[in-house]
């Protein structure tokens, strides 16, 4: 999706957001969590209507602004790695979605980031926050 088109649909869907948001329906976000650190398996990207993840180097990380709180890419998660703001295991993790989503390139498409292999020992590792790279994902190489 080109940059235009990205913005667009974002101003869209925040404007619904917002009328929502001051029906009171739903105050909240999503927020990716510590147990997608080494696994990154980028199932989420593929269903976000308004692609609003950015990669770092081992993890993802959602932009709470952007987020329009549909919720679609929790299933989606092999790691269950995906929870509301409110939730009490994603509070460790809200500053810090916020913070690297606005440092880190999106991401829309999904891709084999590690081995199948590397990723599936990963995610039965707990407690993976001391291993979390704030480094942004390195640039596509493009092969001609
Ligand atoms: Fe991470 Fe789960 Fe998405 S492991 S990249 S939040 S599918």
């Amino acid at each position: 999706m080109d940059l235009v088109s990205k913005q667009k649909k974002t101003l869209f869907y925040k404007k619904i957001k917002k009328d929502i948001l001051e029906k009171e329906y739903i105050q909240m976000t999503w927020t990716v969590n510590e147990n997608c650190i080494k696994c990154k398996y980028t199932d989420c990207v593929e269903v976000c209507p308004v692609d609003c993840f950015y990669e770092g180097e081992n993890m993802l990380v959602i932009n709470p602004d952007e987020c329009i709180d549909c919720g679609v890419c929790e299933p989606e998660c092999p790691t269950d790695a995906i929870f509301v703001d409110t939730d009490e295991r994603s509070k460790a993790m809200n500053e810090i979605n916020k913070e690297l989503s606005l440092e880190w390139p999106n991401i829309s498409k999904k891709k084999q980031c590690f081995s199948k292999k590397e990723q599936d020992k990963w995610a039965k590792v707990k407690d993976k926050k001391q291993y979390l790279s704030k480094k942004p994902a390195p640039p596509e190489v493009i092969k001609e």
